[in-house]
């Protein structure tokens, strides 16, 4: 079997941390993966700083990766199309990471059929990702078993038949660390007016963040683990008594929903 070969188009955060979860899962050889910048001066940077990896702009070489990780900021995807569009070869495959751009948009404005479109989050940088990833339906099965193998590297994934899901995976998943970075920066705020210092407040409330491997390494459900915690007439219910009587359940469920709303504008434009 020819060895996957994989270019990678954008070369910030996202790209390498796929970069470095594939080779850290030896799932393509470091002179098969290509990295790709735009400005001499990041292709230089890129070079001293993966001295192993081949650094490039974006040339005709690029025919020669069976997959084609696009990994730059939405706004920037047109211009990369018109380069890319003219390089890519019928038995590529594109994958894009780009949030709010249309598996149809991309198959038109790359003149290319083979494409998928995924949803991952930052823990990806960590290999503790989830992404969420749609496929064309021109996409040969096995070329889509490849690429999941790919995502898988970086934490899990799952395939959604229906690509408009992808918009509630940005919401819940996508965007979902921030939520959680939100909630913890209250939690250090609570913890500070208490009388903590803050690097003490966050080191409580970091480890409290301990709480989901026990979710995850448990049968219980949300609800059992919280009537572990809460005893009758305890501290734990006095907090959710609050958190009842301000409807924080409520304003987390609008503000996903208002981000999901956000995900479908975006593809729309
Ligand atoms: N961060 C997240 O949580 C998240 C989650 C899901 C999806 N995504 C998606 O992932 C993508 C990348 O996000 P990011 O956070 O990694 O952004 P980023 O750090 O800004 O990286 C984007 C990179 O693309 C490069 N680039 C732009 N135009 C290019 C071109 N024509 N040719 C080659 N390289 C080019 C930029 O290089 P320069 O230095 O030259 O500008 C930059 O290094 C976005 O589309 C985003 O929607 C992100």
């Amino acid at each position: 079997m020819k060895a996957l070969r994989i270019a990678i188009l954008g070369c910030g955060n996202m790209g390498l941390a796929f970069a470095k979860a594939f080779l850290h899962y030896n799932l393509v050889a470091r002179p098969d993966l290509l990295l790709v910048a735009r400005h001499d001066e990041h292709c230089q940077r890129l070079a001293l700083q993966h001295p192993d990896l081949p650094v490039a702009a974006l040339n005709a070489a690029v025919a020669d990766y069976g997959v084609v990780l696009v990994a730059v900021k939405p706004q920037d995807f047109s211009q990369v199309a018109a380069g890319l569009r003219a390089v890519l070869q019928p038995g590529q495959v594109v994958l894009s990471i780009m949030a709010g751009i249309p598996i149809a948009r991309l198959q038109h404005e790359l003149n290319h059929r083979q494409v998928m479109r995924a949803i991952p989050n930052t823990p990806a940088l960590l290999g503790m990702g989830i992404t969420g990833f749609s496929a064309a339906p021109e996409m040969e099965r096995s070329r889509l078993h490849e690429v999941e193998n790919l995502l898988n590297a970086t934490g899990r994934s799952i395939f959604l038949e229906d690509e408009s899901l992808l918009d509630a995976v940005t919401a819940v998943s996508g965007s979902g660390p921030a939520y959680f970075y939100f909630m913890v920066k209250a939690m250090v705020q609570a913890g500070q007016e208490m009388g903590f210092s803050e690097s003490v407040a966050g080191l409580l409330v970091k480890q409290t963040l301990g709480a989901y491997h026990l979710l995850n390494s448990s049968a219980q459900s949300p609800d059992e683990l919280i009537a572990a915690v809460a005893s009758k007439g305890g501290t734990t219910e006095a907090a959710l008594r609050e958190f009842r009587a301000g409807g924080l359940a409520e304003t987390l469920i609008a503000g996903m929903k208002a981000a999901q709303h956000r995900a479908i504008e975006l593809a729309s434009e």
